[in-house]
């Protein structure tokens, strides 16, 4: 046998990985239907409409300047703004490339062969992404309507579990899941299983949320040392691109997820926007506001269309169209990207992201274009 001949040899758990499904880019569907860029809408990754904080590319342009070094590893700066925002030493705080590194993060922390993680059926796909990378076992949740069903999760907890993610809101049908019953779940699952089983409660979107829907959960981490609650600035603060999120955790848990992480896994220009973004009241309730909006002129358009949707508590709505491939389609053709989501097991349904008043009713009136023909 020729060296060339020796066949590409990876761990089982990893050649099984179906990757991750992104929102289609702009350009992309440009190149593909011959379509000019400027006039498509995207309404596909859960992205802020209204781009990134001014007060953010300043700070970013400033912060180019010293590029040529590598970033703070600790992120000093940032994690002090953190822990002045939300209450809890900086020695809490994990930062993370995108929130999606500190769920890969905690994943590569805590999960091994032999172990499992604990998620529901139709949450965030990274949670299985991040759980077959580890080669641990899935325990999937049937969801109810749409959303997590906390005492099943909590039934499903095995001997083996390690590691229990709660996406609240839930991406991608938009639930959520008030903090009382997130409480009773946490004491439930500290006092069944001690600090054996971590609980990662992700709230991506938190910032969405009515503000007397919001709770503290940093409050629950002082009680809980076997909480992880991670955050973005990807969302409302408008820095996807940019890649910062971040987590708060007691000293234990957090100096597990510093082991692990890599060093400079937060960029300067990232830390730099995202101390700017934090600071940046009014840009986080404009793009509250203009959400709050376009989720009532999205959800008007379906009533009116007759189509089910999921309430939402996030920055986009599920809604239910039959033929989702065929609609999907159709609406590329016309120049607008949503997200298909039967890989989450919902094969009649697109994620919407909301966007500006003009891109949902470009949306809107695409879709129900589609829906005459
Ligand atoms: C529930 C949830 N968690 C985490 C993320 C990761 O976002 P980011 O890595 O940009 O912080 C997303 C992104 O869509 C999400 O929907």
């Amino acid at each position: 046998m020729t060296t060339a001949s020796k066949p590409l040899v990876a761990p089982r758990h990893v050649s099984a990985i179906a990757p991750y499904q992104a929102g289609k880019p702009i350009e992309e569907l440009a190149r593909e239907f011959g379509l000019d860029p400027a006039g498509i809408v995207k309404l596909a990754s859960n992205e802020n409409p209204l781009g990134m904080p001014e007060s953010a590319r300043k700070a970013m342009l400033a912060a180019a300047e010293s590029l040529a070094r590598y970033p703070d590893p600790n992120g000093f700066d940032l994690k002090a703004a953190l822990s002045q925002r939300y209450g809890v030493p900086a020695s809490w705080i994990t930062l993370g490339n995108g929130s999606n590194d500190i769920l890969e993060i905690a994943a590569l922390a805590l999960l091994e062969p032999g172990a499992s993680a604990v998620y529901a059926q139709h949450s965030f796909a990274v949670y299985r992404l991040a759980t077959q990378a580890r080669g641990a076992r899935h325990i999937v949740v049937p969801a109810r309507d749409y959303g997590h069903d906390l005492d099943a999760m909590f039934e499903a907890i095995a001997d083996d579990t390690r590691l229990v993610f709660i996406a609240n809101p839930n991406n991608p049908t938009g639930t959520f899941v008030p903090g009382d019953r997130v409480a009773a779940f946490l004491e439930r699952v500290h006092e069944t299983h001690g600090d054996r089983v971590t609980v990662v409660l992700d709230e991506a979107y938190n910032e969405y949320l009515d503000p007397e829907l919001r709770f503290d959960s940093t409050d629950l981490v002082r009680r809980y040392a076997n909480l992880i609650v991670s955050r973005t600035f990807s969302k409302a603060y408008g820095l996807a691109g940019l890649r910062v999120g971040f987590a708060v955790a007691q000293p234990a848990l957090t100096d597990l997820l510093n082991r692990v992480r890599q060093p400079f896994n937060v960029n300067t220009l990232a830390q730099a926007a995202a101390i700017a973004a934090l600071a940046d009241a009014d840009y986080l309730q404009r793009a509250y506001e203009s959400n709050k909006a376009g989720k009532a002129q999205l959800c008007a358009a379906f009533e009116r269309l007759g189509l089910r949707y999921v309430p939402s508590y996030g920055n986009f709505v599920l809604v239910r169209v039959g033929d989702a491939p065929r609609i999907n389609l159709e609406l590329l053709k016309r120049g607008v990207i949503v997200r298909p989501v039967a890989g989450d097991g919902l094969p009649e349904w697109l994620r919407v992201t909301i966007g500006l008043p003009q891109e949902n009713a470009r949306f809107i009136e695409a879709l129900e274009a589609v829906l005459e023909e």
